[in-house]
This record gives structure tokens, C-alpha cells and sequence, in this order.
């Protein structure tokens, strides 16, 4: 299959193309599509052969289940079997926008979209493209990452382009994602919200709306094998680059000597912030930075495009740094980090 890649100039320019994705789309093809956390890999939601072409064409486990993306808050109904006061105003306040909703599927939702679950995910994205092509296609798309499975969630069409190229009729390039790591994700089926994927919605923000929002705790933990776990896509390795990744904590003068001391005759990289990229000049070392350690939505917007970058070095071992974390968005940076890294982390 050949894969064409429609650069979007504008919604008018390209008004065709949009059609073109929408026909696609309802007839059962997959189309990867831009949006404002990362670029999405969408199927018609109750469309359960074209749902499996996105499974085939990830690689991704079958047990991992999908988000359904709407453009109209009527398709909630459509939906879920149930839409609690909370759900509403989060809604109200974070939709359109990069928050994810676990919620109480209708029957409507195959199981092959929930992976056998009662629940269902559900977002309302804010980008212009991937409204246009939810509303050409005329249903919710269930869409995950446009990565292979395992990688590192692409931010570029270019990134879909190396991943799926030849697994997909079409990508639609709406340039680089603004967000850069994929939405928040809360659980809203409990009494009290979970948060169980931190994202652009930061943890504050979702606090200051609804009050009381618990934290699973594996966003910061392994998990281990066979744990259940609130959210399947906790379980798996996520976002890694080819060479092992270990994350490096402590001043940046130690962390130089730390790398510098441990280099031997290895093809060392570090991921850094702008700031240290001065440490290694003369080095053999090979320096990724992925934006200002002041500027958490530069790591957010710039981590996995670094992470990509890293593994076209082809080192044999990188070594990163993460920013402190509280409830903003850096808590998200090392989330994803963390798991990039499969949770290996050293103080120095
Ligand atoms: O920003 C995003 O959310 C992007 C764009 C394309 O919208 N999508 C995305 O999808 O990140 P994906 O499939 O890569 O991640 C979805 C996550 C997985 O960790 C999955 O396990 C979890 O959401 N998930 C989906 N449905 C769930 C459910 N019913 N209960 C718990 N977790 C669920
Ligand atoms: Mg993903």
C-alpha cells in the first residue's frame, strides 16, 4: 500500500482532502490524523474490522484499548451509558482540549474499541484538522497514538511517515503537535476521579475544577508482572528508543562527571535541558536537548521528538534528566520519561 502524506495548508485550501479522509474513513479504512497532543491513528469507533486494521498496523497488543475522539457533545449519548455531574464539568472547562474521559460505555461501543472493558474512553480534541475529519467522517474515531507500538508517540507527520509508511492509505500533516505528549487521562466511573495518565490537563487543574482527584500510583511506579492494573496501557514498555535509557538526578557538574566517568568505550548520549548542553562540549558524548529546564511546555512539546532523535545516534546507553515534579506539567515530562527508561533512575 502506498501511504499519501496531504500537507493541510488551510481547511478551505484542502477542503477536498478533508472529504477524501472522511470517505475513507466510512469506508472502513484506517487515516492518521493531526491533533493538539500527539498525531492519532483513527478508525470509525463502531466499525469493529476497521478498528483491527489499527491494532495490525500498530503492532499494539490486543488487550490495550482505544480512545474515541467526538467533535459534537451530542455523541456522548451515543456513547456512554452514563455521564456523572463531575464528567460535566470537566467538560465544560477542558473540552475541546487534551483531557480523556473513562467512563461508562454504551452498548454501541464494540468491545474490540474497549478491549473487553465496560468503559470507555472518550476525548474532544481541539485541533481544527482532526475536527474536520471526525465531522467528514460523520461518527467517533477510535484513535490511539500513529506510533508502532512501543515507540515514542509521533509529534510530526514525519514521524507517522517512518513508523507506518506503506501500512496506511493516508496521513494527514497539520505540522508539529502543540502539546506534544498525549492527553490526560481520568477515570470518572469511581466516586472519587482518578487521574491515571497525567497529561496537558495539568493534575492542578483538574483539582482546582472538581476538588478531590486521586493519583494511581503507577503514573510514577512499575508495574509488576501480572499486577492488575487501572488503566492496560500502564503495563506495557512505552515510548523507548532502541539503547537503554537511565535517568540521571543531581547537579548538572555531577552529572557531567557522572557520564564523563562512566563512558568507557561505550557510544554514550545524553538527553538533556538546554541549559547543560555547555557541559559536554569536547566530549565525545552526543548532546539531545529537549528545551529550557525553566519552560515545562517545551520538555512536554519537545521529549518525544528528542527521544526519536536519540535513537537515530544509535548509542549504546543514554542517560537523561528529568525536571523535579509536582502537579504540573512536568509531571507528565516524567511520567513519560520514566517510562521510556522502563523506571531506571539514579541519584547522584
Ligand atoms: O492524546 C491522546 O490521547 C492521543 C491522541 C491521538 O488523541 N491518543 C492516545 O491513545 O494517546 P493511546 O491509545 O496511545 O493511549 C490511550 C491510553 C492507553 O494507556 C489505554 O490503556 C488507556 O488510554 N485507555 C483507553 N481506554 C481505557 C479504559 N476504558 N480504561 C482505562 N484506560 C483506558
Ligand atoms: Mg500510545
Amino acid at each position: 500500500m502506498t501511504t499519501e502524506l496531504i500537507k493541510i495548508r488551510g481547511l478551505t485550501e484542502n477542503a477536498e482532502d478533508f472529504s477524501r479522509a472522511g470517505r475513507l474513513l466510512k469506508a472502513g479504512n484506517v487515516v492518521a490524523i493531526p491533533t493538539e497532543t500527539v498525531y492519532g491513528l483513527a478508525a470509525n469507533a463502531f466499525d469493529v474490522s476497521a478498528v483491527k486494521k489499527i491494532f495490525e498496523a500498530k503492532g499494539r497488543p490486543q488487550d490495550n484499548p482505544l480512545i474515541v475522539h467526538i467533535s459534537d457533545m451530542d455523541d456522548i449519548q451515543k456513547l456512554t451509558s452514563e455521564f456523572p455531574e463531575k464528567a460535566a464539568l470537566l467538560a465544560e472547562k477542558f473540552w475541546p482540549g487534551p483531557l480523556t474521559m473513562i467512563l461508562k460505555k454504551s452498548d454501541k461501543v464494540p468491545f474490540e474499541v474497549t478491549a473487553g472493558l465496560s468503559t470507555v474512553a472518550i476525548r474532544f480534541p481541539s485541533h481544527t484538522y482532526a475536527l474536520a475529519v471526525i465531522t467528514a467522517a460523520g461518527v467517533p474515531l477510535a484513535a490511539p497514538s500513529a506510533n508502532l507500538s512501543g515507540k515514542p508517540s509521533p509529534t510530526s507527520a514525519q514521524h507517522v511517515m517512518r513508523d507506518l509508511s506503506g501500512k496506511i492509505p493516508m496521513i494527514i500533516d497539520g505540522g508539529k503537535c502543540e502539546v506534544g505528549l498525549e492527553s490526560t487521562v481520568i477515570d470518572m466511573t469511581g466516586d472519587i476521579p482518578t487521574l491515571l495518565r497525567p497529561g496537558g490537563i495539568t493534575l492542578s487543574m483538574l483539582r482546582d475544577c472538581l476538588g478531590e482527584v486521586q493519583v494511581n500510583p503507577k503514573i510514577l511506579e512499575e508495574v509488576d508482572d501480572g499486577e492488575a492494573v487501572a488503566s492496560p496501557g500502564m503495563k506495557y514498555k512505552h515510548y523507548s528508543p532502541s539503547a537503554p535509557v537511565v535517568i540521571v538526578n543531581g547537579e548538572s557538574r555531577a552529572f557531567k562527571n557522572f557520564v564523563l566517568e562512566n563512558a568507557g568505550d561505550k557510544k554514550v548520549a545524553v538527553l538533556c535541558f538546554d541549559e547543560e548542553i555547555p557541559l559536554f562540549d569536547n566530549s565525545p558524548v552526543s548532546v539531545v536537548s529537549y528545551g529550557r529546564l525553566s519552560e515545562p511546555d517545551e520538555l512536554a512539546a519537545k521529549l518525544f521528538s528528542a527521544l526519536r532523535s536519540l535513537d537515530d545516534l544509535d548509542p549504546d546507553i543514554i542517560y537523561a534528566r528529568e525536571p523535579d515534579c509536582g502537579d504540573g506539567l512536568e509531571l507528565a515530562v516524567v511520567n513519560r520519561l520514566s517510562r521510556a527508561a522502563g523506571f531506571s533512575k539514579i541519584s547522584i
